[in-house]
């Protein structure tokens, strides 16, 4: 099988520790010294092997991945020119990996998620590799435990084969009345962000859905290896339409009745913001979550928080609960946990200050 990486976006929730030039998957943000996306990596090795592990990442983060992951042949970090969102991202490894092997089947996987059970997480992806050798395309699903509206949705049908289940509808991101509905249908889970499928059967489905798309992947998938390899990618990639792989292909692949989910049971997170971090780790016993280079953070009568740092700076906190406390090397958040997604608004006013 072949292992695919997605390792794009900055993740604006966790500023000031996720940046624009330093995005969430370059950090250790697991409680152990792996970065999300050597974890992401380290869980996919014996399924792939390092020959089969493709990154897609963009050019400003090539260098920092190639570094993170010194094992992945070079040629296999496929590095975008701009970011175009995960449909392009998706349908570049797929033709890139099509054209290596026109059987393969390929797992693509978020470099951003935290997941735990190895094993189990292993039996389900081969569950849904082999549904994936019919020419379905594979969704892992999750059991939602709120009316989350970040996610995409799916509905859940009857089971085809053990393990796994057609789904009459993908719905991605729903508003919060939708989600809620959803959630209390009991008919629903959420999707996991990791697909399973043969390259050819996705390629197949993106030409029927977007071909404008499908045709700009097979130019530049042909000039690939080529001396115009760069030539044609930088000049077709700018061009092709920017939209994420869950409303570019699965939605409409879903309402064909393409694709089926493996329901999983793994804990699975995928880190929105710092309340959801000290959400998905083992606390200490009073519940802090601490993640610090060097042991470094004095916590007094603290309860329930978050406390991140990146300096070597010591960083005391007393009698507090349930707050956030990230320190970086030009900047410092303080706030309640509840109010961590708030974030995402300091850094767009940020943006606006230039
Ligand atoms: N290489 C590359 N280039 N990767 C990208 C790009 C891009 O331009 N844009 C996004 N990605 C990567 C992200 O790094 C991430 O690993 C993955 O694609 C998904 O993108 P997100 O932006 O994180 O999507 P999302 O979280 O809003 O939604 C997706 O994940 C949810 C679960 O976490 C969807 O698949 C939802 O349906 C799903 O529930
Ligand atoms: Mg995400």
């Amino acid at each position: 099988m072949y292992s695919i990486i997605l390792a794009g976006g900055s993740g604006t929730r966790l500023w000031p520790l996720s940046r624009a030039a330093s995005p969430k998957f370059l950090h250790r943000l697991g409680g152990t010294d792996q970065s999300l996306l050597q974890a992401t990596a380290a869980r996919v090795a014996d399924m792939s092997d390092p020959d089969r592990v493709y990154v897609v990442t963009g050019v400003a983060h090539a260098a920092a991945v190639a570094r993170q992951l010194p094992h992945v042949p070079e040629r296999n970090i496929l590095v975008e020119p701009e970011p175009r969102d995960s449909l392009a991202a998706v349908a570049l490894a797929a033709a890139v990996v099509a054209e290596r092997d026109p059987e393969a089947v390929m797992a693509v996987y978020s470099a951003d998620h935290l997941i735990g059970r190895q094993e189990r997480f292993e039996e389900l992806i081969g569950i849904a590799a082999r549904a994936a050798e019919t020419g379905v395309l594979v969704t892992v699903g999750i059991r939602p435990t709120r009316p989350e509206t970040g996610f995409g949705y799916l509905h859940l049908a009857d089971e085809v084969s053990p393990g796994v289940h057609r789904i009459v509808e993908f719905r991605e991101k729903p508003d919060a009345e939708t989600a809620a509905a959803y959630v209390a249908s009991g008919e629903y889970l959420w999707n996991a962000g990791m697909f399973v499928f043969q390259a050819r059967a996705f390629l197949a489905e993106l030409e029927r859905q977007r071909p404008e798309l499908r045709a700009g992947i097979a130019a530049i998938a042909e000039a690939w290896d080529g001396p115009d390899q760069e030539t044609v990618f930088g000049a077709t990639w700018p061009h092709l339409e920017k939209i994420s792989v869950d409303y570019g292909v699965m939605e409409g692949a879903a309402a064909a009745g393409l694709v089926t989910t493996v329901p999983a049971d793994f804990p699975w997170s995928d880190i929105g913001d710092f309340h959801s971090l000290g959400e998905s780790l083992d606390g200490d016993a009073a519940g802090n979550v601490v993640l610090t280079d060097a042991a470094v953070a004095t916590l007094r009568s603290v309860q329930d928080s978050v406390v991140v740092s990146t300096t070597g700076r010591v960083v005391a906190v007393v009698g507090l609960r349930d707050v956030v406390v990230v320190d970086t090397e030009d900047a410092l958040l303080v706030c309640p946990r509840e109010r961590a997604h708030e974030v995402k608004q300091i850094v767009d006013v940020l943006k606006e200050q230039g």
